[in-house]
């Protein structure tokens, strides 16, 4: 499936300092385009919606797991920052669904918003 990046069609936005992120290394953050799980993963600022293809848990209580991915709070799907795709499907007492999760509800990635690290702190980058 194609990824779902947002384009920014107005001036950049700082969403975040990189001092307010915590050991998670995600927050959510207020913006026109709706509450944002906002973050730095392997070094790279990201910006997704913020709600988990699975049963719609807030991914900014989440964190980013030892392989980069944001991991969800509630039963650890996993979705690649840079495309928003979800790469392991809910594990726990959903695990045995967890393949049928990624390939229906999973199979559609997080809208992925273009943003850049500068000045200690996350943008959104317009026209990316
Ligand atoms: S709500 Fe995210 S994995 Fe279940």
């Amino acid at each position: 499936m194609a990824e779902t990046v947002v384009k920014i069609p107005i001036k950049p936005i700082r969403l975040i300092g990189v001092e307010g992120l915590d050991e998670r290394q995600v927050a959510a953050v207020e913006t026109p385009y709706g509450t944002l799980a906002v973050g730095i993963s392997a070094g790279k600022p990201f910006a997704e919606s913020n709600r988990c293809r699975h049963l719609f848990a807030k991914l900014d209580d989440g964190r980013i797991a030892e392989d980069g991915c944001l991991e969800c709070p509630w039963h650890a799907a996993r979705f690649d920052t840079r495309t928003g795709k979800m790469t392991r499907g809910p594990r726990g007492i959903f695990k045995p669904w967890g393949g049928l999760v990624k390939r229906t509800t999973g199979s559609r990635p997080l809208k992925t918003f273009p943003v850049e690290l500068r000045e200690g702190a996350i943008w959104l980058q317009p026209g990316a």
